[in-house]
């Protein structure tokens, strides 16, 4: 079967199908690196055989790999994250849990690793187990909301710096998730809130849950603005939601979009997913300086 790319929406998303993402040629590979860079999510069925080891493989052609913090005890180590609600003995974790809260962030719009100061680039999400309904991944188009604003609002917004701080965005869920060991691990960092693709210069909106208010304003005036702009990033006609099929390999690039993951009936069904991440080249701001903690 040959290559198809098919878009999913008018502003972003494109189904690729008719491939094995562990034998492209170079010519398919480019195809689906250059969809990427266009359309933001991809949606890559029918990779039924897929492994940590061949997803790691297919996300190293897109850059380096991150590592994370929930070591998996997998071939693939620590590039490998699992968001899963089964247990290493296959029994589903209630979804009281500290583990299945503190995945619940995932809930909020957000783009990943926003909160490094290298960001990332892009993730690749493997329904492993995905569940007969519900839990659903949802994108929203940082580039729509960009094209839609006011001459104006975009000479205002793109010199502004974001602060993203992941203890601020898991202290809206539960402020004892976090420890002060994670915050001297993770202080906060400067994010320009307008990013530039540099392969096709389209500019998109860059925020997100991690982003915590805009360097140089009052805090709460940062962070009205940056609730409009997610208001504006996530209405639905930018936005595409994904039901997810056995097979299925998602991309997203986290420069240009945001994402979230929807509920489900997790006291019932499993779901596994596991994610790759695929660094950014360098930090968004010139100076690429961390805030202090
Ligand atoms: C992620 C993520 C949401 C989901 O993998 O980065 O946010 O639907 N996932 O599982
Ligand atoms: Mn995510």
């Amino acid at each position: 079967m040959a290559l198809s790319i098919i878009p999913l929406t008018p502003v972003l998303g494109a189904e690729i199908s008719g491939v094995d993402i562990g034998a492209l040629s170079d010519a398919e590979f480019a195809a689906i690196e250059t969809a990427f860079e266009d359309c933001s999510v991809l949606v890559i069925r029918g990779q039924h055989g897929i492994d940590d080891a061949k997803q790691a493989a297919f996300s190293r052609r897109f850059g380096d790999l991150e590592t994370t913090i929930s070591a998996n005890p997998g071939g693939e180590g620590t590039t490998i994250a699992v968001f899963s609600n089964l247990d290493s003995d296959g029994a589903l974790i209630p979804p009281k849990d500290k583990r299945m809260v503190f995945n619940s962030g995932n809930q909020m719009w957000h783009t990943d690793s926003s909160y490094k100061p290298v960001p990332a680039k892009a993730s690749m999400l493997s329904g492993r187990v995905v569940p007969p309904e519900g839990g659903e991944t949802e994108f929203a188009s940082g580039r729509a909301a960009w094209d839609a604003l006011t001459a104006a609002d975009r000479s205002e917004y793109e010199p502004l710096i974001a602060v993203h701080d992941f203890l601020y965005s898991r202290g809206l869920i539960d402020k004892t998730l976090l420890t002060e060991k994670d915050r001297r691990e993770l202080p906060a960092v400067r994010q320009k809130l307008v990013r530039t693709n540099p392969v096709n210069g389209r500019k998109a909106i860059y925020a997100g849950a991690h982003a915590s208010h805009i360097e140089g304003r009052p805090v709460a005036e940062g962070r009205a603005l940056l609730r409009r702009l997610t208001d504006l990033v996530t209405q639905p006609e930018h936005c595409y939601t994904h039901k997810w099929e056995d097979g299925d390999l998602v991309m997203w690039d986290n420069r240009a979009v945001l994402h979230r993951g929807r509920p489900w009936d997790d006291g019932r069904y499993p779901r596994v997913m596991h994610r790759t991440t695929v660094a950014g080249a360098g930090p968004s701001v010139e100076d690429g300086r961390p805030l202090a903690a």
